[in-house]
């Protein structure tokens, strides 16, 4: 059913959005993978790399645009990028708080304008984003991760709302912890043991289940978990 099918993958330089892009580049799609590092891929017949930091959704937007132009056909978008930073508010810049929002919701909000009316001409479209456990639940110190992955999931619901008259299928999958470099510069992790995290594998499955549906099925939200909730704390706050 991917055959042959073309995704936006944003954040596909490492963890999940690498993963998810591997994976259909697997199912025999094409990958136009956003990200500002470049990665690997054997089959780069049809991975195509485009540089843009996302942290200046603006820009973004644009070049989003260009890339509608010049692929033409584009199936789906896997909204992913995104980083991680937990501390308390007053520890944030205001030049920080600006930049970790556009990262985290701004660049997903634009990226999406961009391709919806690409989508609604074509009547077809599938937007998958990937929100978090933080999206359910608030705890201290993730003030301005919360506050971008409850806009991200309140955001994608209405634009399933929005879209459904125009075949566009959109999902939101929440992870818990998940084995990537997201935890490299934060002071807590997950657990090392089976069990006590998420494989980036376990979401490329899901993304490919929940593309392969039937057109008249939408998979509105996944939540999902470790099966033990273990965080490891380094250095204190
Ligand atoms: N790991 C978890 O436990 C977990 C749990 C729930 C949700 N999530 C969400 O999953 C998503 C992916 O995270 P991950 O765990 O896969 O982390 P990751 O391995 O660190 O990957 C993050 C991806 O986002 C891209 N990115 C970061 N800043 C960017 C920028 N300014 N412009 C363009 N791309 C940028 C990175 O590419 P470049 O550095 O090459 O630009 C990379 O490809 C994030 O939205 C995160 O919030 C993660």
């Amino acid at each position: 059913m991917l055959k042959n099918k073309t995704f936006l993958v944003t954040g596909s330089s490492s963890g999940i959005g690498e993963t998810i892009a591997d994976f259909l580049l697997k199912n025999d799609a094409k990958v136009i993978g956003i990200s500002r590092k470049k990665n690997n891929f054997k089959n780069l017949k049809k991975f195509f790399h485009i540089k843009i930091d996302l942290s200046d959704p603006f820009n973004a937007f644009e070049k989003v645009k260009q890339i509608i132009t010049n692929f033409k056909e584009i199936d789906g978008l896997i909204s992913n990028a995104g980083t991680g930073d937990f501390r308390s508010l007053e520890n944030f810049s205001s030049n920080q708080i600006g930049k970790f929002i556009s990262l985290n919701l701004t660049s997903h909000i634009l990226i999406t304008r961009a391709l919806l009316p690409h989508f609604k001409k074509n009547k077809n479209g599938s937007i998958i984003y990937i929100g978090s456990e933080s999206a359910l639940k608030a705890k201290k110190y993730g003030s301005l991760y919360s506050a971008c992955k409850f806009g991200l999931r309140g955001f994608s619901k209405s634009i399933r709302d929005e879209c459904s008259n125009n075949n566009i299928k959109v999902t939101i999958i929440n992870p818990g912890m998940v084995k990537t470099s997201f935890f490299q510069n934060l002071d807590f992790s997950h657990g090392d043991k089976e069990g006590e995290f998420i494989e980036t594998s376990d979401i490329g499955k899901i993304v490919l289940d929940i593309l392969n549906q039937r057109q008249g099925l939408v998979v509105d939200e996944i939540n999902l978990s470790p099966l033990k909730k273990v965080i490891k704390f380094g250095k204190k706050k």
